[in-house]
């Protein structure tokens, strides 16, 4: 892969799957979302595949699946799923394999993005109880994503497109 690849990490809700597929249209790149990969790979959704294997697996299918990215020299946007770079191994194969983008956002916007979300099996349960997850989850992922950034856009109060051309003139 080459350094002309754009690589989009952040929370669950950021909007790394929308915006990957705005740049990758205007960039004319391939499109990659790695969790629509891995759900096409196993033919289950997210929620079977944590449910069925558990986490652990999902997690080597995330790496395994970085590492065929990585061989491939393909120019492209990957949107990756939130937990990505939480393994070292998958930090630095991220690095290797393009510029990495951090959409930042507040733990208010998750919560009101993902207030009646049903495909992420990390955030189940009652209201409070996935209002908690988030506020936890949130603490622990923002240091391990900016580590991960060559570039972090804030992305609170900003517009789809607003967020793409700033990832384009980056
Ligand atoms: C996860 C994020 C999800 C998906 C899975 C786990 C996480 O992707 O990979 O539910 O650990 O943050 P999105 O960030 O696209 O929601």
């Amino acid at each position: 892969m080459t350094e002309n690849n754009i690589i989009l990490i952040g929370f669950m809700g950021a909007g790394k799957t929308t915006v990957g597929k705005e740049i990758a249209k205007s960039t004319k790149k391939q499109f990659i979302d790695t969790d629509d990969m891995i759900v096409k790979q196993m033919n289950l959704s997210i929620n079977d595949i944590f449910e069925r294997y558990g986490e652990q697996y999902f997690r080597s299918l995330e790496t395994k699946l970085m590492e065929n990215l990585s061989k491939s020299d393909v120019e492209c946007v990957i949107s990756c799923g939130g937990g990505m770079p939480l393994k070292e191994e998958n930090r630095q194969l991220l690095k290797n394999i393009g510029t990495v983008v951090y959409l930042r956002t507040g733990v208010q916007a998750v919560m009101k993005r993902l207030k009646n979300d049903k495909t992420r099996p990390l955030l189940m349960g009652s209201k409070d109880e996935v209002k908690e997850k988030i506020k936890q989850m949130h603490k622990e992922r923002d240091p391990i994503y900016k580590e991960c950034a060559d570039f972090i856009i804030e992305t609170g109060k900003m517009s789809v497109s607003e967020v793409c051309d700033k990832i384009l003139e980056l």
